[in-house]
């Protein structure tokens, strides 16, 4: 899929995606949101944020930016955004395989359900780790390919139907996280049948070791794990 087929697919979801999406993967985007402890002033970077689902978990004590790539989906979030009076949250249209922020920009980066739904998820996974500053964390929500030799021939057979419909079915947590700085502090299963994974990253880049520098530039210490 390039990136006008993703645009254009996910713009014609936007009316729809709450009722199919929205209920059935919500347990995911809790336990991502609960799990990260925020703190004062904590800058959050949520990458493909979609209709903005996730965006009244956030307290409002932390500054959240979302970006997505179809202007349908975020009108929908700017939509929920007024409606929940999230003063604390900017909304901007953007590719996130090209961010326009500088380096180091956030604390922390969420990708929800999109690292399957990207064109490319290496170069996406570039400028997420490099928009995330060192010692900051990349949280991934997603269904990752599974071990069961069984189920990994399916999903791969059915990947090029999916594809067409907005995502990928057969790409590994293993690929993903392959020759990046990135190391998994913590791991879980959650949605209906533990089919999804919730995978809390430290970005190690410039050589930070895990749990090292984990302050964020203007608060007090995160809890990376
Ligand atoms: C499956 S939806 C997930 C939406 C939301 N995170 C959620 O929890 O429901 C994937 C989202 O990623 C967005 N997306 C896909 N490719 C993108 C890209 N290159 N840059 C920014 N957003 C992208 C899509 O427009 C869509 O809104």
């Amino acid at each position: 899929m390039d990136l006008k087929k993703v645009e254009r697919v996910y713009s014609n979801y936007a009316s729809v995606y709450d009722h199919i999406f929205g209920k059935v993967f919500h347990e995911g985007r809790e336990s991502a949101v609960r799990n990260l402890n925020l703190h004062p002033g904590e800058r959050i970077l949520e990458v493909g944020v979609g209709t903005g689902l996730s965006l009244p978990l956030y307290p409002s004590h932390c500054r959240v930016t979302g970006i997505d790539l179809s202007a349908g989906m975020l009108e929908k979030a700017r939509e929920r955004a007024a409606a929940h009076r999230l003063a604390h949250v900017d909304l901007r249209q953007m590719d996130a395989g090209k961010m326009e922020f500088q380096d180091d920009s956030f604390d922390t980066v969420v990708a929800a359900y999109v690292v399957t739904a990207v064109p490319d998820y290496r170069i996406v996974m570039t400028e997420m780790i490099r928009v995330c500053r060192s010692g900051g964390r990349i949280i991934l929500l997603n269904h990752f390919s599974n071990g069961n030799k069984l189920i990994a021939a399916v999903e791969k057979a059915i990947s090029p139907l999916c594809k067409h419909i907005g995502f990928r079915t057969d790409l590994s947590l293993h690929h993903v996280l392959e020759g990046t700085s990135l190391q998994v502090a913590k791991k879980e299963m959650v949605n209906p049948l533990r089919f999804w994974h919730l995978v809390e990253c430290v970005n190690q880049k410039n050589g930070q070791k895990n749990g090292q520098d984990i302050t964020p530039k203007n608060g007090s210490p995160l809890s990376a794990h």
